[in-house]
């Protein structure tokens, strides 16, 4: 299996393609599926600012589009050396899909030591 350090790697890869031109806050993703394959995905900045997505969920839509439906990690980062932490948009999409490891330039964490109590299906 892919290492923390190969999967973060790859975020920084994704982060090269990063379009932020209003924040130019560049921030990569590195989505693990349990079959093996690595999602990359970057932030995308729109002039409407509204309309913008980050890279974690750009991550997961394409992994999801392409079928996929069970992940193992995702590694997110921005500049080398500085720390980030998925936005509570992003926590929540990935906590449709299961306690997945969080892996940042500091470690990896559970998605749940992030998000403790988030809303799921079971309340519906
Ligand atoms: N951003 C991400 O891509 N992921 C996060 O978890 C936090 C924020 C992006 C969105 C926007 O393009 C820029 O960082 C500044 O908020």
């Amino acid at each position: 299996m892919i290492s923390n350090k190969e999967l973060l790697d790859c975020a920084y890869q994704a982060r090269e393609r990063a379009y932020a031109p209003y924040s130019k806050f560049f921030v990569g993703a590195a989505l693990l599926s349990k079959s093996g394959t690595v999602y990359l995905g970057c932030n995308v900045e729109n002039a409407s600012y509204g309309g913008t997505i980050c890279a974690e969920r750009v991550a997961f839509t394409k992994a999801i589009s392409e079928g996929e439906r069970e992940f193992v990690k995702i590694a997110v980062v921005t500049e080398k050396g500085k720390l980030i932490v998925p936005c509570g948009l992003c926590l929540q999409l990935m906590s449709e899909f299961g306690d997945i490891g969080v892996v940042t330039a500091e470690g990896e964490r559970p998605l749940s030591a992030y998000l403790p109590y988030a809303f799921g299906k079971e309340f519906l």
